[in-house]
């Protein structure tokens, strides 16, 4: 499967086989990490940790993400973490984004984590195993692109961005309702990436060149665009 194509069948794995933890693959998942592409200016690094190094949490394993505090760098940690979310379950392996674990050992640069490993659980059949919004609720036109974003992940499933396209460009912008009091920290900003991954997939996808990833303006006024 490619990328695009897993948008449309991952999942949050949660239930994983213990008896399979394939080592062997971490090595080439780690060379993934090191060479995975990052939003212009960014620079977040990797680190993939066993259970035993962490508070809570699903997966054998885990890909702890580390930048210095700033807004961008949780946007950039959302865009290429989702890219590695979608990789992982083309690979046929297990993943689930997990704000609400930790690493045992405390760094100020920790951000967030992916966790991962055998999944025990199939991946979906298609669009119409997903839990989302309506597309008419997040876009102003019902398109690939946009159908393609209302399947990305999200804290709390609360998918916080509305699309809007103009003239080559598509633009997704936060909808903050609700959001400060659903999500503890500023979870959304990590969604805010993920959406621009399957944004950008799914242009590439449609043969078109992505020509400049963007993030706009800050707190709830932040938005990330796709130009093409
Ligand atoms: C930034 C972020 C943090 C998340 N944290 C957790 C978590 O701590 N625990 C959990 O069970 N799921 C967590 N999730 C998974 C979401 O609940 C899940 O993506 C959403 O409900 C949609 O379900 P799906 O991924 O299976 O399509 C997180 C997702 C994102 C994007």
């Amino acid at each position: 499967m490619t990328l695009y194509e897993t948008i449309f069948a991952r999942r949050s794995v949660r239930q994983y086989d213990e008896a399979l933890p394939d080592a062997a693959a971490l090595p080439e998942i780690q060379g993934y990490l090191d060479n995975v592409g990052q939003l212009p200016g960014q620079s977040a690094r990797f680190e993939i940790v066993g259970r035993d190094r962490l508070k809570g949490g699903f997966a054998p394993y885990a890909i702890l993400a580390y930048a210095a505090e700033s807004e961008a760098a949780c946007v950039n940690i959302g865009y290429t973490l989702q890219g590695i979310d979608l990789w992982l379950q083309s690979q046929g392996l297990g993943s689930v984004w997990c704000g609400m674990a930790t690493p045992l050992e405390k760094s100020p640069e920790y951000r967030i984590l992916l966790g991962f490993g055998q999944t025990s659980v199939p991946p979906r059949k298609g669009e119409d195993d997903f839990k989302r919004k309506d597309v008419s609720e997040i876009s102003n036109e019902d398109n690939a692109v946009a159908r393609a974003a209302r399947l990305a992940p999200s804290a709390v499933n609360l998918q916080p961005w509305l699309l809007t396209f103009s003239d080559r460009q598509v633009e997704a912008k936060v909808n903050v309702r609700g959001i400060g009091r659903v999500l503890p920290g500023r979870l959304w900003l990590f969604d805010m990436g993920i959406v621009l991954k399957h944004i950008e997939l799914t242009l590439t996808h449609e043969g078109k060149v992505v020509k400049e990833l963007a993030i706009n303006g800050s707190g709830k006024s932040l938005s990330v665009s796709a130009r093409y």
